[in-house]
């Protein structure tokens, strides 16, 4: 099947001006939108009114950023075509770096959910991680499975997780990514309302942690793809890393646009 899809940059600026200028979701502004584009890229009030916005941070593309209000998303709901890349576990050492090269090469934004212990020994792969225009979010401290913790427990994961995160970047994690996606309707719930953090879960999950080889990983992460998708991949396993140069470009020739958690979320309802 072929698919058609816009030009990438006429998505962005539609998808910018429907953020900032607060219009239906069926009507998209097509006047204007370049002051608007402008406007969000240099922090400048746009031709609506409105202050510069907060989200606005370096590194961020200009793009709006939510939390949205759901308890968890596994997607979110758009027709156009922005996916959000995930990788669980790291960092690490050698595997993650040379996944952010990878990144870089392509301009491809990711999110990582990054566990507390591996992201206390690596600190400045966390630096590069925001520096290049990521997004980190809490994967708890221990990697534990939570339907299994009192909830005492799970606030000091949370509290631990979100610490370990904002000392090393500066950056609080706004996003949680429950492990083995375990967690209960209640535990999403009182997160949410504790922390702020929505629970993400993905809606394409290549299986790569069982190592069934490069061409599989990738080839189930591009037929899973489809607008406001959440992949889940480990940047743990160098085999799901040598996955990533072919997936990258597949979905990429494919008009997709990879963007941050909360800039998805950003999206929902949106084209
Ligand atoms: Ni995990």
């Amino acid at each position: 099947m072929i698919r058609f899809f816009p030009s990438p940059q006429l998505l962005l600026a539609i998808a910018l001006a429907s953020g900032l200028v607060s219009v239906s979701c069926k009507t998209p502004a097509t006047t204007g939108r370049g002051k608007a584009a402008n406007a969000a890229a240099t922090g400048k009030r746009n031709e609506a009114g409105l202050a510069a916005p907060s989200w606005n941070q370096p590194g961020q593309g200009g793009l709006p950023t939510s939390v949205g209000t759901r308890e968890s998303y596994s997607k979110i709901s758009t027709n156009l075509p922005f996916i959000a890349l995930t990788f669980d576990d790291g960092p690490h050492p050698v595997n993650t770096p040379r996944l952010l090269d990878m990144l870089r090469e392509r301009n491809v934004k990711a999110t990582f959910y990054v566990v507390g212990t591996n992201a206390r020994a690596y600190p400045e792969i966390l630096r590069r991680i925001i520096t290049e225009g990521h997004e980190i979010g809490s994967h708890t401290i221990t990697h534990g499975n939570i339907t299994k913790m009192s909830d005492n427990q799970i606030r000091e994961e949370m509290r631990g997780g979100i610490e370990i995160i904002t000392s090393a970047t500066g950056v609080p994690p706004r996003t949680f990514r429950p492990p083995y996606g375990a967690i209960t309707s209640a535990q999403k719930s009182w997160i949410r309302a504790e922390f702020g953090t929505p629970s993400i879960l993905w809606s394409v999950d290549p299986e790569d942690w069982k190592k069934p080889g490069s061409s599989v990983v990738a080839s189930r992460l591009v037929a899973g793809a489809a607008p406001g998708g959440i992949l889940l991949v480990h940047d743990i396993h160098a085999p799901s890393i040598d996955a990533m140069p072919s997936a990258l470009d597949q979905l990429l020739a494919k008009g997709f646009q990879f963007i941050t958690v909360t800039q998805l979320i950003a999206m929902e309802g949106k084209g």
